[in-house]
Order: C-alpha cells, then sequence, then structure tokens
C-alpha cells in the first residue's frame, strides 16, 4: 500500500498516520518529522529548514523532493510506505510522479482529512507531543493521564516552536494557497478519498481504514 496523506496543520495528519503504519506494517515518513529531526542534530538541512518552518513557510523544493525520494528507495519501501505532509504543492507532486514513473511505483490512495480553518487553530495550538517517543496529545481534546507526561512511555511533553496561533494562521493560509489545490490533482488520478476529520480519533481512523480497504 502506498499511501499519501493530505489535510490542513492540525488535521489529524500524524495522529492517524500512527494506527495506519501500525495496521498495515509500512514506513511512516514526514518531511515534518524528518526536517524537525534535523534541527534538533543541528545540521545543515536543520538549519536551512527552521528558518522558513519558523515563519510557517514551506522549505523550498530543493531541500525537500530528493529527502523523500531517497527514502522511498530504502529497502523497508519496497512494499509501501506513507507520506505525510508530502508532496506540498503541485510542483512537489509533479517531481513524485515522474520519480515514482521512472522506477515503476504506482500511489494506491491519496487520503484527504477535511476539517473547518477555526477548528485548525485550536488544535495546532493545544498539541502536545511526547520528547522521546513522539506519541501526540491535546491539552483538551485528547489530554495524557497524567498532564505533561506521555502515556505510551512516560516520557515529557513539549509543545512545537511552530504551534502559535500566528505562525499556524501562516501554515493555514499556505495550505490554502498552495496544498489544497493537491486534492483536485489526485482526484483527477482517481485515487483520492475525502475523510471527514471532525469526528472523534476513532471515528476519523474507522473512515480511513473504510477508504483503504484490505488491499496491501
Ligand atoms: P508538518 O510537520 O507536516 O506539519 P503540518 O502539515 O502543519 O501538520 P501538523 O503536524 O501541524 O498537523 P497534523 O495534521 O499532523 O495534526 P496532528 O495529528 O498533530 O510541517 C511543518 C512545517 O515543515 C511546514 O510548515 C513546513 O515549513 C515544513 N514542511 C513539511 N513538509 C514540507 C514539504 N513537503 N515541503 C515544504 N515544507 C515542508 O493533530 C493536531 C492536534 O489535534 C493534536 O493535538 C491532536 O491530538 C488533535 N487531534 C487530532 N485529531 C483529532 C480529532 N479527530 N479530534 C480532536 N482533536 C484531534
Ligand atoms: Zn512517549
Amino acid at each position: 500500500m502506498r499511501i499519501i496523506l493530505l489535510g490542513p496543520p492540525g488535521a489529524g495528519k500524524g495522529t492517524q498516520a500512527a494506527g495506519i503504519v501500525e495496521k498495515y506494517n509500512i514506513p511512516h515518513i514526514s518531511t515534518g518529522d524528518i526536517f524537525r529531526k534535523n534541527i534538533k542534530e543541528g545540521t545543515d538541512l536543520g538549519k536551512k529548514a527552521k528558518e522558513y518552518m519558523d515563519q510557517g513557510l514551506l522549505v523550498p523544493d530543493e531541500l525537500t523532493v530528493g529527502l523523500v525520494t531517497d527514502r522511498i528507495t530504502q529497502a523497508d519501501c519496497e512494499n509501501g510506505f506513507m507520506l505525510d505532509g508530502f508532496p506540498r504543492n503541485v510542483s512537489q507532486a509533479e517531481q513524485l510522479d515522474t520519480f515514482l514513473k521512472e522506477n515503476n511505483i504506482e500511489l494506491s490512495n491519496v487520503i484527504n482529512i477535511e476539517v473547518d480553518k477555526n477548528i485548525l487553530v485550536s488544535r495546532a495550538v493545544g498539541r502536545r507531543i511526547c520528547k522521546s517517543c513522539g506519541a501526540t496529545y491535546h491539552v483538551e481534546f485528547n489530554p495524557p493521564k497524567i498532564e505533561g507526561v506521555c502515556n505510551v512511555c512516560q516520557g515529557e511533553l513539549y509543545q512545537r516552536a511552530d504551534d502559535n496561533e500566528e505562525t499556524v494562521s501562516k501554515r493555514i493560509q499556505v495550505y490554502l494557497d498552495e496544498t489544497k489545490p493537491l486534492a483536485d490533482y489526485y482526484a483527477k488520478v482517481g485515487i483520492l478519498s475525502n475523510i471527514n476529520g471532525q469526528q472523534s480519533i476513532d471515528e476519523v481512523f474507522g473512515d480511513i481504514v473504510a477508504a483503504l480497504g484490505s488491499e496491501k
């Protein structure tokens, strides 16, 4: 199964990705996570990406596309993968298409999680993430059992640098301008499923699994 997860910031892509990769046993490739790891490690890529991420802007395609295509060619992606946060604009989608064609790889599904703009800001601003295992919580909608502590590994929870109201609003605008058109792009290919992201986390997951079917 080769899946793309689309949706605005705070739609629940990361939350749903955790369940999808476990159920279908495929690697989770999140460009946002890769950039954040590089920022933490202080690499050149991390330094460059941070300039854009802190402003809520897209990291330039030159720094992003090769990262994903290299990752897809690794052995653990042979039987499938899930892309989360990539592609992010039509140019990235076209470059991905070219790469997939050259390598005889076909996408199976594009899952588009839809959530109203006014809900997205509170979802992102209230998000907390585990420093150790990456599990995602929300102070109100999905709180951990003990405040500030991960349920899974007891790690410390933190807030992402770009999860403040101003940067989230910018990210939503960038999504509307650059990423939203990708839904039409993949609808034309016939592999798009729109999912109502304004249900409980479990209900959203159920709809995604129904859209993906039992295909491997
Ligand atoms: P990225 O890391 O991809 O972030 P994003 O797309 O902005 O998405 P988020 O991680 O904010 O949201 P999500 O949909 O994963 O929501 P989550 O599940 O956490 O990108 C960050 C930055 O990196 C970009 O701005 C850009 O600079 C750069 N970048 C990344 N990829 C790039 C690319 N391809 N090209 C260029 N630049 C790129 O959920 C949010 C909150 O809501 C959580 O607290 C969760 O608990 C809660 N929640 C989830 N589902 C529900 C529900 N059903 N009901 C109630 N609460 C819920
Ligand atoms: Zn944890």
